[in-house]
């Protein structure tokens, strides 16, 4: 039976990452901090033998004993990364290197959860693996985007020096269930003000395009290049390079929802990218891997558990959504 571990397993897409690597027989470690994952996200999966549940902050190392490691933790919102970004850093460096030091001794395989966001302010549309980004190391996003270039830069240098067998993954956008109602990302933005009849904001008049990858699909994804031969290191995109103007999602989510919510233009902030979009060619060739879930489809099941949610617990479930929240946030 392989072992896995799944570092911030306990965040959104770690959650998901573990129902699948459970589903299909393997044991599980999750590990997390609970610094924006909760219980909650894996409480379905405790009374599972396969399972185990392991509080730990990724920047102190960890002595087990696993096959595979999955590297996920780090706060993924710019709420939650610029909420404490000394940390950020920290669980970005000090956990890239605590977790490949676990993987030279254990022999294990490492994937780390990448980033678009390496790729900073593109001059490049859509960018391409090769592209080296543009990333301002001083800013407010320097935190994550520098910290996740230093993790790549890690994860290489392990490899040539070490001979450790590595994958990175960069992912762009991805949404579904279990995201947090207040990161202030576009997707879970739009789809709990429209259940709330509260008005959508649109920034500008709504014609910058962004592409969203569900869930499904990109864990598909981070387990095909885990399963992929030696010689695919990456860095590989993951995404969906399907476009869809702000504005449409915006209308989307209010047919979907069935919504009284009216669209609120404000104006362009200065920094708000015309297009983002992954170019994926390589993941394709690599892993035979292309994303299969419809925009319509995949906020449809996303609105179908934050209904669920605003049900149980109310305005409570979103009673810290930042008002600075905006649809350009990533
Ligand atoms: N969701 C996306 O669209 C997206 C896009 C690009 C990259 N990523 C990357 O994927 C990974 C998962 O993102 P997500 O969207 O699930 O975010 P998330 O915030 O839901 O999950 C991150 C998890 O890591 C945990 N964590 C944070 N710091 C930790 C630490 N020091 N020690 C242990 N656990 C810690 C959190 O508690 C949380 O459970 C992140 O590394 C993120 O950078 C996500």
């Amino acid at each position: 039976m392989t072992q896995v571990l799944v570092t911030g397993g306990a965040g959104f897409l770690g959650s998901h990452l573990c129902d699948r690597l459970i589903a299909r027989g393997d044991e599980v470690l999750c590990v997390d901090n609970f610094y924006t994952g909760g219980k909650a996200n894996v409480r379905h999966l405790m009374g599972n033998k396969n399972f185990e549940l392991m509080r730990h902050d990724v920047t102190f190392p960890l002595y087990v004993e696993v096959d595979r490691i999955f590297n996920l933790a780090c706060p993924a919102s710019p709420v939650h990364y610029q909420h404490d970004p000394v940390q950020t850093t920290k669980t970005s460096v000090h956990g890239a290197i605590n977790m490949l030091g676990l993987a030279k001794r254990t022999k294990a395989r490492i994937l780390q959860a990448s980033t678009s966001e390496v790729y900073g302010d593109p001059e490049v549309h859509p960018q391409t693996e090769d592209y080296w980004g543009r990333v301002n190391p001083v800013g407010l996003r320097s935190c994550y985007d520098e910290g996740k270039r230093c993790a790549e830069t890690l994860f290489f240098d392990y490899h040539r020096q070490h001979g450790l067998r590595v994958k990175v993954a960069r992912i762009f956008n991805t949404y579904g269930p279990r995201m947090h109602p207040n990161d202030g990302r576009v997707v879970s933005n739009f789809i709990v003000q429209a259940l709330q009849n509260l008005p959508l904001t649109v920034y500008g008049e709504g014609t910058q395009t962004r592409s969203f990858c569900y869930v499904d699909d990109l864990v598909d994804g981070l387990v095909r290049l885990m399963a992929s031969g030696d010689d695919v290191t990456g860095p590989l995109n993951l995404g969906n390079p399907e476009e869809h103007t702000m504005l449409e999602l915006a209308t989307t989510v209010i047919d979907l929802t069935g919504s009284r919510s009216s669209i609120e233009h404000k104006p362009l902030p200065s920094d708000d990218p015309l297009q983002r979009r992954p170019d994926i060619t390589r993941a394709v060739a690599a892993l035979g891997w292309q994303p299969r879930v419809g925009l319509r489809d995949g906020l449809a099941r996303t609105i179908a558990y934050f209904e669920g949610l605003l049900a149980a617990h109310g305005r409570h479930a979103v009673a810290r959504a930042s008002p600075a929240a905006s649809a350009t946030a990533t």
